[in-house]
């Protein structure tokens, strides 16, 4: 994903106000980044970040460049402009339609815990450092 501000600030309003018009469920946006953030252990989300999810988001959550099929969540252009409850509610529920799948539940890829996906998040959050 390179960076498009040479469009200028009304072209790429005008984008997020086409995407937006796809929406059919409400947008949750606020609730979601409302959400405390995470505490816990990067030590233990460290092991369940390179058993799980490195198979597809990469070892140092690279991504596609480092030849995943998930996207570059270790990066700083994606950890410093989330929140640990976007990161926390994709991660339980997945992405719809993607090779995202939920994390939580019997229907999860894994069941993780609460705590361990805190754990998770923690440990991301130290690859942006
Ligand atoms: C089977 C492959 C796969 C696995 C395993 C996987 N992911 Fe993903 N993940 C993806 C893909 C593909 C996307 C992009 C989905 C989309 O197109 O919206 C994604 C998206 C995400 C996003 C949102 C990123 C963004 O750019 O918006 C987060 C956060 C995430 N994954 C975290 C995790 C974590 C944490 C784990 C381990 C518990 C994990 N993923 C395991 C494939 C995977």
């Amino acid at each position: 994903m390179p960076p498009f501000s040479h469009l200028g600030r009304d072209s790429i309003k005008a984008i997020v106000v086409y995407l937006r018009s796809h929406e059919k469920l409400p947008n949750h946006a606020a609730k979601v980044d409302a959400q405390p953030d995470a505490h816990g252990a990067p030590r233990l989300g460290e092991q369940w970040y390179d058993n799980i999810c490195s198979t597809c988001h990469g070892m140092a959550g690279d991504g596609y460049a480092a030849g995943g099929t998930g996207t570059a969540i270790g990066k700083p252009g994606f950890l410093h402009k989330v929140s640990d409850g976007f990161i926390r509610t994709t991660v339980k529920n997945g992405r719809s339609n993607t090779r995202m799948r939920g994390f939580q539940g019997p229907a999860g890829l894994a069941n993780l815990s609460s705590q361990e996906i805190d754990d998770i998040i923690v440990y991301l959050r130290t690859l942006s450092k």
